[in-house]
């Protein structure tokens, strides 16, 4: 059995209090319909934060949850590692108004920047430095405020996305400890960035009255090509993190798919070969909430104790960049 280097110790979300459904469309003009979301995605509702529900607000919540349950105080905190497309601000990182905001006083905080995989990303810089030596103890959050960066005029997108954080505590395993990380993959393709991106609003094209008049510091996305691209990179992710820790479908308990659509989602267990009882879905009620997708799905399937100590469970996740990421987690 492949030793596992560092644990989950706790884990937390943080959510808005606002819940956006389908039929909502209608009350901001967005020509839609529920039959259509729903058919096509899966989505019903999501999360959107009001103003004080900032990604640093909910990426709090959903810390000092997953700390309280590792029981770590804010002070025993090496690293904060903050995975977000949707940053409060572009300078300085989120991660260090996490830091403090919880008071994490010896923790050293960056931002991750890989869209939807990044809390993946994330979860494997934060192993490596464990694995290193540098750190005992990582915190590990997904957050995203995706309703400040979508399209509220462009229907294609704007049902897709939603606000939430997800949180883990990682920690350094005791000798003979059998829970943790047993693999991770990371892969990426930038060639395709244009299918899924905001064209301008960074340093190569700063922010000027035209950017904001043709929104083009918004979300866009192919739709259809990165539905083509998501079924067959999160496959292939599955594949690798199975391969590394020398396991098959079979000893998996769940599979913690990232919750863009429920389509994609199926095609990835079948290809993994994995029933869908023994995958888990929340983007009916959460939508995709980008790298806090998964993170929320952990938390809250512990949280109903659909699995605990000793289970293992797969995760994969692919989106903007292309990126595209898996683990496999022993409880
Ligand atoms: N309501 C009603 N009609 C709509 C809507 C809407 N919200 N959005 C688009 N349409 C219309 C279009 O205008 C088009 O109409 P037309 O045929 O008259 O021109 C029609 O629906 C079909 O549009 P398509 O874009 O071809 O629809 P498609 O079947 O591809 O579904 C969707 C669109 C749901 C976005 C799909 O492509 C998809 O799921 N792609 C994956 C995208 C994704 O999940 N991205 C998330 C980020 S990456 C990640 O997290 C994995």
């Amino acid at each position: 059995m492949i030793p596992a280097v560092a644990r989950i110790t706790g884990t937390g979300r943080g959510l808005p209090a606002r819940i956006f459904t389908n039929d909502d469309f209608a009350s901001i003009g967005i020509e839609t319909s529920d039959e259509w979301i729903m058919e096509r995605t899966g989505i019903h509702e999501r999360r959107i934060g009001t103003e004080t529900e900032t990604t640093c607000w909910m990426a709090a919540a959903a810390s000092r949850t997953a700390m309280a349950r590792a029981g770590v105080a804010a002070g025993e905190i090496d690293a904060i590692i903050l995975s977000t497309a949707s940053p409060d601000r572009l300078l300085p990182a989120t991660a260090v108004d996490l830091q403090a905001e919880l008071g994490a006083t010896r923790a050293a905080a960056f931002d991750i920047s890989a869209a939807c995989s990044g809390w993946l990303y994330g979860l494997t810089v934060a192993e490596g430095m464990i694995a290193s030596g540098a750190i005992e103890t990582a915190l590990v959050v997904g957050s995203e405020k995706m309703s400040s960066i979508v399209d509220w005029k462009d229907r294609s997108t704007c049902v897709l996305f939603g606000d939430g954080a997800g949180a883990v505590v990682l920690q350094r395993n005791k000798a003979g400890e059998r829970a943790g990380i047993l693999s991770t993959f990371m892969r990426s393709d930038g060639k395709l960035a244009d299918l899924l991106y905001r064209p301008h609003g960074g340093a190569a094209h700063p922010m000027t009255a035209e950017i904001v008049a043709d929104r083009s510091h918004l979300v866009r996305m192919a739709g259809r090509e990165v539905f083509k691209h998501a079924v067959r990179e999160m496959s292939e992710a599955a594949d690798r993190a199975l391969d590394a820790a020398k396991m098959s479908s079979t000893d998996i308990d769940l599979l913690i798919p990232h919750q863009a659509n429920v389509r994609i989602i199926e095609a990835t267990a079948k290809h993994a070969g994995i029933p869908m009882d023994k995958v888990y879905v929340n983007v009916e009620r959460f939508g995709n909430t980008s790298s806090a997708s998964i993170p929320i799905a952990l938390d809250e399937v512990i949280e109903k104790k659909i699995v605990g100590p000793g289970q293992t469970v797969l995760m994969v996740a692919f989106g903007a960049g292309f990126t595209w990421a898996s683990a496999v987690v022993r409880l």
